[in-house]
């Protein structure tokens, strides 16, 4: 047997991955339409300009939140970033299931963004905050509550870095507590997108969330 008898057998597979991820995906957006926020699964150039963005020769945790299918999941592991330092937050029990099965080797925790400080670990230091949060279709309550949280659980210089399908995005640039770092469009995406990483200020006193948040 050469190398050449089992690629199609790897095309195959492969094939059948991503029926069964777009399948899941497709059964999500109809159930949680507005928490998805999005028409399809981030594309694999999407996925890499996000890992891209994470600081190199850092040792700490990587939060990824709303990872859906993995597509950025996928990108991260990719990208270099070892299984231990990343962690895995999202709401959906079906996508957690998904998540799981595919990812056996990384923390994937079911829970709300919005409570972000309660879920990782303790006494392990943030790196990085990786969003795929569709946080203009969030009520902006939840949304206001989502990022109070990055400022809480992330030191002076950790970043964030999320991405939005408003090509424009001034929102986020011009978040308190925040400083744009890099900013740029990813066309080949289902919507193209904007991909921003940003820095965390915790010099700036307008954005401490209040007690109680
Ligand atoms: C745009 S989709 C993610 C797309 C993902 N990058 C992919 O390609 O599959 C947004 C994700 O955020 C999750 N989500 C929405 N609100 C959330 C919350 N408050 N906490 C955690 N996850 C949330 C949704 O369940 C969904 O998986």
């Amino acid at each position: 047997m050469t190398v050449d008898t089992y690629r199609p057998l790897a095309r195959g597979l492969a094939r059948a991955w991503r029926v069964s991820e777009s399948w899941v995906f497709a059964r999500e957006l109809l159930d949680q339409p507005a928490a998805i926020g999005a028409i399809w699964p981030s594309s694999s150039r999407l996925a890499a300009r996000m890992a891209s963005r994470v600081p190199r020769h850092c040792d700490g945790l990587v939060v990824e939140l709303g990872a859906g299918t993995g597509a950025v999941t996928r990108a991260l592991l990719s990208d270099g970033i070892a299984p231990r330092r990343l962690v895995v937050i999202e709401r959906s029990t079906r996508f957690v299931g998904y998540l799981r099965s595919r990812f056996p080797g990384i923390r994937v925790l079911h829970g709300d963004a919005a409570r972000l400080a309660e879920l990782v670990p303790p006494d392990h230091p943030i790196d990085a905050i990786v969003s795929s949060l569709p946080l203009r279709s969030l009520p902006p309550k939840v949304a206001a509550a989502i990022v109070a949280q990055w400022w809480a659980v992330l030191p002076a210089g950790g970043t964030v870095i999320q991405y939005t399908y408003d090509l424009r995005a001034r929102g986020l640039a011009s978040l308190p507590g925040f400083m744009e770092r890099a900013s740029d469009i990813v066309w080949a995406n289902l919507p193209p997108a904007r991909v921003m990483a940003l820095e965390c200020s915790r010099a700036d006193p307008r954005f401490a969330p209040a007690a109680g948040d």
